[in-house]
């Protein structure tokens, strides 16, 4: 495969995810890091550009400059990474798909559900495609999940249950926390634990069972005294053909660091999944005893082994999850075909509509929400 030229928007010294990305995008060959505006700070933004090896005329203060700069040259970006706090998504991503480039956002989408239309409409009339990093389905034993459903392993789908379980923000977090403070504030990150890792688990819950939730009663709380955004959410969900589940995602559930569970029943069986044991996947039919699914293993279905790396046995990650979708998005972008797994546009525009509806339930009672 030819190394595709790839930007990215935040991700400077000090954050997060930016990192993870950079991994990501290498691990396949897929990509080559060629151009950045990294931090909202000028000096910040071009000392992280020089540490990472980026040429002086590519480090960019500003993301419309640098979209504009990158669209003139000959050698300019085939793609951007957005890797910024999540009010900025639409904005940037926009800016970048005006000028045709395909865009690699991370989760959600957006912060409002106004900017998440917009965006689809920008990403409509733009010829550069449009990649949203919900990670966890990049997980062999995801897609092995995925396929099982698809292929009828657990008979009709009856329940579908995700847990996404953290603990960081038990406390008032420091000031000096700069993960915390951009999502403690509704205009930046537009929710709290619902917005941050509720979409990553209502993503999970529908990519596996191939269902849309019809409606939903949510109640979203904030525990910790002063805080404005939701800390704990709690969602009930039926789904297109009958199917139940619920969601629980809270950050302030102590002892838990990302224990994201998946668990699907049917009419003739079950899928259990953890995320911080990815490399298992629980299968059990009604009558029998459990069996124990590995990556690379035995069991493995054509899904999963198109997106294992290494042998059974010697673990695959986070990394490597985010890193088939990069292969995914590269995939896509050199051949156009848009038949793979890839996560898109819509699924963005349904996981902000997602955050949308809990939040409309949550502040009138519970109340049921229509999806449809
Ligand atoms: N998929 C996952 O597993 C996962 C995990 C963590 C975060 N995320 C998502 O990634 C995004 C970033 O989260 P994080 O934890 O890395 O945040 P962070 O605060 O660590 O990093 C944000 C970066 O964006 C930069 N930035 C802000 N405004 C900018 C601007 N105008 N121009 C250029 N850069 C700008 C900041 O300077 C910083 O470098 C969020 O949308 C978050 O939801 C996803």
């Amino acid at each position: 495969m030819v190394a595709l030229k790839l930007g990215m928007v935040g991700g400077g010294q000090g954050a997060f995810i930016g990192g993870v990305h950079r991994i990501a995008a290498r691990i396949d060959g897929c990509f080559d890091l060629v151009a950045g505006a990294f931090s909202s700070d000028p000096a910040r933004a071009h000392a992280s550009a020089a540490e990472l090896g980026i040429d002086a005329d590519r480090s960019y203060a500003d993301f419309n400059e640098m979209a504009k700069a990158e669209a003139a040259r000959a050698d300019g970006i085939d793609a951007v990474s957005i890797v910024t706090p999540n009010h900025l998504h639409g904005p940037i991503a926009e800016a970048f798909l005006a000028h045709d480039i395909s865009v690699i956002c991370d989760k959600p989408m957006t912060a409002t559900l106004a900017q998440a239309e917009s965006l689809v409409a920008a990403a409509e009339a733009s010829k550069g495609r449009f990649f949203l990093t919900h990670n966890y389905t990049g997980y062999p034993m995801i897609r092995q999940a995925r396929q099982m459903v698809a292929e009828g392993a657990l008979g009709d789908i009856r329940i579908v249950d995700v847990n996404y379980l953290q603990d960081w923000l038990s406390e008032a977090p420091t000031e000096d926390n700069k993960q915390a403070k951009w999502r403690m504030d509704a205009a930046q990150s537009g929710g709290g634990a619902i917005g941050d890792i509720g979409t990553h688990a209502y993503n999970l819950a529908c990519f596996v069972s191939r269902l849309r939730a019809t409606s939903l009663s949510a109640t979203l709380s904030s525990i910790v005294a002063g805080r404005s955004v939701d800390d704990d959410a709690r969602i009930t969900l039926q789904f297109n053909g009958g199917a139940r589940g619920h969601i629980w995602a809270s950050q302030v559930a102590i002892g838990n660091e990302n224990n994201l569970t998946l668990a699907v029943y049917g009419t003739k069986g079950s899928l259990r999944w953890a995320q911080e044991n990815p490399n298992v996947l629980l299968f059990t039919e009604l009558g029998k005893a459990s069996q124990i699914i590995t990556r690379g293993g035995a069991a493995a279905n054509s899904a999963a082994m198109a997106v294992t790396r290494i042998p059974a046995g010697h673990p695959e990650g986070y990394l490597e999850a985010f890193a088939t979708l990069y292969r995914e998005a590269a995939d896509v972008i050199l051949t156009k075909d848009l038949s793979g797994a890839t996560i898109g546009i819509q699924d963005g525009l349904v996981g902000v509509r997602f955050v949308d509806a809990c939040q409309r339930s949550s502040s009138n009672g519970a109340t049921w929400i229509d999806l449809r």
